[in-house]
């Protein structure tokens, strides 16, 4: 059986990569592809619990990376390697590029610790295509704040946020054969559209 493709979103607060992820799966489905959606933290019970511990609590970066990593090795392990295998797609919101941006370029974890956890539990199932929505960190503070209650980590400051934009950006130019960087300062159907383009270049033409 052909192995599905593994699509992840990413990017700062309010990016609308959980509204990304959605239209995607649809046109996935559409195309006769069976998706599954996730999203981390979370995406199995452990995952679950674990992101109400984190987003409660304000953990030391370097606690927030290995919680982070706990759930992702069980989401890795039971979810997404499995639906791969089986054949079908899974498009993920966030997943080890909000690690390096958040607890590495932002909390200051070091690389090497980061990569080493990867490698002992992601590898070797890196996505095959990650999108990174660009957004100016006023737009994304807006959105959020209308969405009303705010997480610990929207609670942060304009300069978080740019800094934040700044990660991500810089984790995108750093792998481009797997990183897409997207301007998601336009209205979701646009965004959508040019996601699709990209995974009919990239992901599509080889796997029909
Ligand atoms: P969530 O409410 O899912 O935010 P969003 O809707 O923006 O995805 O909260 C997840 C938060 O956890 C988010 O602010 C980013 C953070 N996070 C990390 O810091 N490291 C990680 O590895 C992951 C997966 C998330």
């Amino acid at each position: 059986m052909k192995r599905g493709k593994f699509i992840t979103f990413e990017g700062g607060e309010g990016a609308g990569k959980s509204t990304q992820a959605g239209l995607l799966a649809e046109r996935l489905r559409v195309a006769g592809l069976g998706t599954v959606v996730t999203r981390e933290p979370g995406g199995t019970p452990l995952g679950e619990a674990v992101r109400s511990l984190v987003l409660d609590t304000r953990p030391v970066p370097v606690t927030e990376l290995l919680l982070f990593a706990a759930a992702r090795a069980e989401h890795v392990a039971e979810v997404i390697r499995p639906a791969l295998a089986h054949g079908t797609w899974v498009v993920c919101d966030r997943f080890i590029d909000s690690s390096r941006v958040y607890q590495g370029a932002l909390g200051g974890v070091p690389r090497d610790l980061i990569d080493a956890i990867e490698a002992g539990s992601v590898a070797p199932t890196f996505p095959d295509l990650t999108i990174v929505l660009d957004l100016p960190p006023e737009t994304g503070l807006q959105r959020t704040a209308s969405r009303g209650a705010l997480s610990r980590f929207d609670a942060e400051s304009a300069s978080y946020h740019r800094q934040l934009q700044e990660g991500f950006r810089t984790v995108a130019r750093a792998e481009p054969e797997r990183c897409l960087l997207i301007d998601a300062d336009r209205a979701p159907g646009e965004i959508a559209d040019d996601v699709w383009r990209a995974v009919e270049t990239r992901l599509l033409a080889e796997a029909r």
